[in-house]
């Protein structure tokens, strides 16, 4: 009961997801007109070429026997018919090569456009989207749809000409009997909707074990990864991790083998009944051939007819099955692109000022991050002026960084809100808005890329002009880490690609300091960039951001109370508030978490 209830549900979600259809086709008619317009007209040409061949056989077929028995010679138009069976034969192996050629074209055509559209779509959206283990998913599927390139597309072209195909030899059977027809598709339809049934559930699974796959690939990938080898060997977690890997993948397998188990049981009984339609027609035609009431030719002709229609309605019904299963897979590929990001430009919004006069300034902002309850920032309350320099402390997990994501619009806060120069973030150009920022995140990226294209992803418009790069990268003491390298410049940084170099944990942060310094940005934001220098650069680096920073307004993060001090304020996060605010010595005079903390650090100094 159960199972009939999925059967038919089932079939109601698969002839939904044909309203996919249309879109998917706009995208594959995007992807190349020319190439699709010509595929179709050439399909539409070979589709006849079944029928013409059997009609013409049955026409030779017919003289040869009329030529034996009243024991006269051939007429010469046979011997025309002989060639033009030739010339249809050439021509039809002809345009099923070009029809090929035609497809192997788009196929290449439709994954770079959708690739493309893909990326477009993936950098547009939210922050907070990329945090959804289901966007995740969704996404996952259509990529894979996305590079997935011939199965859909070939698919419906196939189909447009097997409905013609079919339809032609069916017409011409119909002729002769109408008895005929039927036969052939009600042999047929059981296993179809076996097929159909089996392919659905088969997409079932492949849902359910997405996140499984996800985590496999996961396993595969940690295994063999080098920034995870050196904890893998110290620790010993070779077993752990394989045995991981075999259990899950097992699990897939096990489902995997039943499914098909069911299914090649189910289809060898289905296409039993097909073959049974198919010899009852073949016996029917041969009866009428032996009493006399149909010619040799048309016996041939109806075989040739029947073995081919039988041939292309069951794959009208496959290909149909199989469209309607790839449309469900494109229903993820279709909603992704459907997915809006919610942090985006007004219309007419403003330009961000220049100079900035005021500062931001943080209202009452409360922010939780989507599907938690705790709220990170609660009822906080901030300003950073213009041309101020503040550190921000607080211990892990206080909200620092989620300070900064706010500030610089990666999210936009639950409740409150956050003003620049007195105008909501909201109001501004998104684009114009972060160009006037120069933030280096605690996971800032370390690009496997050349050491030019690492400092020049701050302004990648200033790609070419190295001076400029090096100016920055000399600020932020990364100039002299590439001037170390065997090809400075066009040093190809990180392991993944030939020739590159790995560098230290330090070294990378100068490099990523370097693209804030490119920005010509008002606001500078470093969350702890100095956390992996050591003493001496750090120094170096921090007296170099007080200079290069004077006039700007610079937000930095830092556990090092050394450099700390050098802020014009420091203010303390604790839970989700501005608990302290002042220079080095008020908070040391007001004796509390700061004054805690500072004294802890200084302890083990002495
Ligand atoms: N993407 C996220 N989704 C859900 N919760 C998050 C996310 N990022 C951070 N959090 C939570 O928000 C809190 C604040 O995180 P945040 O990264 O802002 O802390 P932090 O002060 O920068 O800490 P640290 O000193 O370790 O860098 C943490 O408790 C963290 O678990
Ligand atoms: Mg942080």
């Amino acid at each position: 009961m159960a199972e009939t209830r999925r059967f038919w549900g089932g079939w109601r979600e698969r002839l939904a997801a044909l309203r996919n259809v249309p879109p998917v086709l706009r995208i594959v008619w995007q992807s190349g007109p020319l190439v699709v317009a010509l595929g179709l007209v050439l399909r539409l040409v070979s589709s006849l070429i079944p029928l013409a061949a059997l009609w013409i056989t049955k026409l030779i077929i017919d003289g040869i026997v009329h030529a034996v028995s009243s024991h006269q010679p051939v007429k010469p138009v046979f011997w025309w018919l002989v060639a033009a069976e030739f010339a249809i034969a050439i021509f039809g192996s002809f345009l099923g090569r070009t029809i090929d050629y035609l497809d192997a074209l788009l196929a290449d055509k439709y994954t770079r456009h959708i690739s493309i559209q893909v990326m477009k779509h993936a950098a547009e959206l939210d922050l907070t989207t990329y945090e959804d283990p289901v966007f995740y998913d969704r996404l996952e599927r259509a990529r894979v749809q996305a590079t997935d390139r011939l199965g859909m597309i070939q698919s419906i072209g196939r189909l447009v000409q097997q409905v013609i195909t079919a339809a032609s030899l069916s017409v011409s059977i119909l002729l002769f009997s109408p008895w005929l027809l039927l036969l052939l598709i009600a042999g047929i339809l059981p296993a179809f909707l076996g097929e159909s049934h089996f392919a659905f559930l088969g997409y079932a699974r492949n849902f359910r074990q997405t996140p499984i796959r996800r985590e496999l690939d996961y396993l595969r990938v940690l295994g063999g990864s080098r920034e995870a080898a050196k904890e893998l060997k110290l620790f010993g977690l070779k077993d752990f991790l394989i045995g991981r890997f075999t259990r899950l993948s097992d699990d897939i397998y096990r489902e995997n083998v039943d499914l098909a188990r069911r299914r090649l049981i189910a289809g060898s009984f289905l296409s039993m009944i097909g073959t049974a339609g198919y010899y009852s027609a073949y016996v029917y035609v041969i009866w009428r051939t032996v009493t006399g009431s149909l010619t040799i030719g048309t016996l041939t002709f109806l075989t040739g007819a029947i073995v081919q229609a039988s041939g292309n309605i069951q794959q009208i019904f496959s290909s149909l099955s199989s469209i309607a299963d790839q449309a469900l897979f494109l229903t993820d590929l279709l909603a992704f692109f459907e997915m809006q990001p919610t942090i985006r430009s007004k219309p007419n919004a403003l330009p961000a000022p220049r100079p900035i006069m005021r500062g931001f300034e943080f209202r009452n902002v409360s922010f939780r991050y989507p599907g938690t309850s705790r709220l990170v920032l609660n009822c906080l309350d901030f300003h950073l002026r213009a041309g101020e320099r503040v550190a921000l402390i607080g211990e892990n997990g206080e909200g620092k960084t989620t300070l900064v994501k706010l500030m610089t619009r990666l999210y936009d806060p639950v409740e409150g809100q956050i003003l620049l120069d007195g105008v909501d973030l909201r109001e501004y150009n998104l684009e114009d808005l972060y160009r006037e920022i120069g933030v280096i995140f605690q996971d800032f990226m370390r690009y496997e890329m050349t050491a030019r294209e690492n400092v020049a992803v701050g302004r990648i418009d200033e790609i070419d002009n190295l001076p400029l790069l090096k100016t920055a990268a000399d600020k932020s003491m990364a100039n002299e880490v590439i001037e170390r390298l065997p090809r400075d410049y066009d040093q190809m940084l990180g392991r993944r690609f030939e020739n590159g170099v790995d560098l230290s944990g330090g070294e990378w942060q100068k490099i990523a300091l370097a693209r804030a310094y490119l920005r010509d940005a008002q606001v500078l934001i470093l969350d702890e960039p100095t956390a992996a220098l050591d003493a001496r650069s750090e120094f170096e680096v921090f007296q170099r951001f007080a200079e290069l920073t004077a006039g700007k307004s610079a937000l930095f993060i830092s556990h090092r109370f050394s450099t700390v001090r050098m802020a014009d304020r420091i203010v303390v996060l604790h839970k989700g508030r501005i608990a302290e605010d002042g220079n080095h010595d008020t908070l040391l005079n007001l004796g509390g978490r700061y004054a805690g903390m500072f004294e802890m650090q200084a302890a083990n100094y002495r």
